[in-house]
């Protein structure tokens, strides 16, 4: 459990911190944190991965909170926790059979796509642009 929180909260909480301030203030800016929908803890039906789903639910409070923090002083920046989308990595290859999937370029470029598009900041989005509940 903790490795897990070290790899998907801290980390990121470190990033947020010396990388965000870092963005242009005048200009539009985005900076998307890798999340993943079994996070959503209004989603989670089915419990299991508790390490994961716990680590991951920390990551998007960290996100929601910096998002806040950095409207002060950043207004036009988009601050965003994404859902991939089920992508071919070894991370998902256990537990994929039977899903949907997307290869690392197709879930990259939907990413994209989806911040492009994102205009308010402090969303949890999915990588369709579609929104999931916290
Ligand atoms: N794949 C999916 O279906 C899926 C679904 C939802 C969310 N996500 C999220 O998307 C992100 C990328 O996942 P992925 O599928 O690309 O996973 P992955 O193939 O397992 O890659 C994980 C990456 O994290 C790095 N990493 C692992 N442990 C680390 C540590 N202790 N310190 C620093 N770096 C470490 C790995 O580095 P090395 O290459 O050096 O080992 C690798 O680059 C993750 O945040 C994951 O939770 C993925």
């Amino acid at each position: 459990m903790l490795s897990q929180f070290r790899v998907n909260a801290i980390g990121p909480a470190l990033v947020a911190k010396h990388f965000l301030p870092q963005l242009d203030r005048r200009s539009r800016t985005a900076a998307v944190f890798l999340s993943a929908r079994v996070g959503s803890i209004t989603d989670n039906k089915k419990g299991g991965w508790i390490s994961y789903r716990a680590s991951k639910a920390a990551l998007n409070q960290i996100v929601r909170t910096a998002s806040i923090e950095l409207a002060r002083t950043h207004p036009n920046a988009v601050v965003t926790a994404m859902h991939p989308g089920t992508v071919r990595t070894p991370l998902s290859a256990p537990y994929s059979k039977g899903h949907p999937t997307v290869s690392p370029e197709e879930a990259a470029t939907s990413i994209l796509r989806a911040l492009d598009r994102q205009t308010e900041t402090g969303k949890f989005i999915a990588y369709d642009g579609s929104p999931i509940e916290w």
